[in-house]
C-alpha cells in the first residue's frame, strides 16, 4: 500500500478499513517510512508500529503474527520470532532491549488514521539498560 505523505498533517489518511485483513496487517508508506497497520479484529481494535524490526533490519513486521501476552496486544516479527507489544513498542521475548515506535491509530466512516507526529521524534530502536552496560573499566 502506497500513500502520499502531507507533513504538516499528524492524522495520516492510511486507507479504508476494508483494505486490512481482519487479524492482520498492511504496510503503509509515508515518505521514506513504512508503518505496519493492524487490525485486531479480536479486540475490535486498530494498532501502528514501524515496519522494519530492529532485530535484523528486515520489513516485515506488517506481516507477523497478531498475538495478546496477558492481555496485551504484541505482534511477532515473521523472521526470528521477536515478539513486539502493539501499545508500547518493547520487545517482550529478548533481553537485547530492542523496540519499535507505535503510531495511535482511529478510525472514523470507514477511513483509517494514524498518527505521524513521532516520525518527527528521535527514536532508538535500542533500549540500554544496565544489564548491557560495559562492567570493565
Ligand atoms: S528480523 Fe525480525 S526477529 Fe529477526
Amino acid at each position: 500500500m502506497n500513500v502520499i505523505a502531507n507533513s504538516a498533517v499528524e492524522w495520516y489518511f492510511a486507507c479504508h478499513i476494508t483494505d486490512v485483513p481482519h487479524n492482520g496487517g498492511v504496510c503503509v508508506k509515508v515518505e521514506d517510512t513504512q508503518i505496519a497497520l493492524f487490525h485486531f479484529a479480536h479486540r475490535d481494535e486498530w494498532f501502528a508500529s514501524d515496519n522494519e524490526c530492529p532485530h535484523r533490519k528486515q520489513m516485515a513486521i506488517s506481516r507477523g503474527m497478531l498475538g495478546s501476552h496477558h492481555g496485551e496486544p504484541k505482534v511477532a516479527c515473521p523472521f526470528h520470532k521477536k515478539t513486539f507489544s502493539l501499545t508500547d513498542g518493547r520487545c517482550l521475548n529478548s533481553e537485547e532491549g530492542l523496540s519499535i515506535r507505535t503510531y495511535p491509530v482511529k478510525v472514523e466512516e470507514g477511513k483509517v488514521f494514524i498518527n505521524i507526529a513521532a516520525l518527527n521524534q528521535p527514536f532508538t530502536s535500542t533500549i540500554q539498560t544496565d544489564a548491557y552496560e560495559d562492567q570493565t573499566d
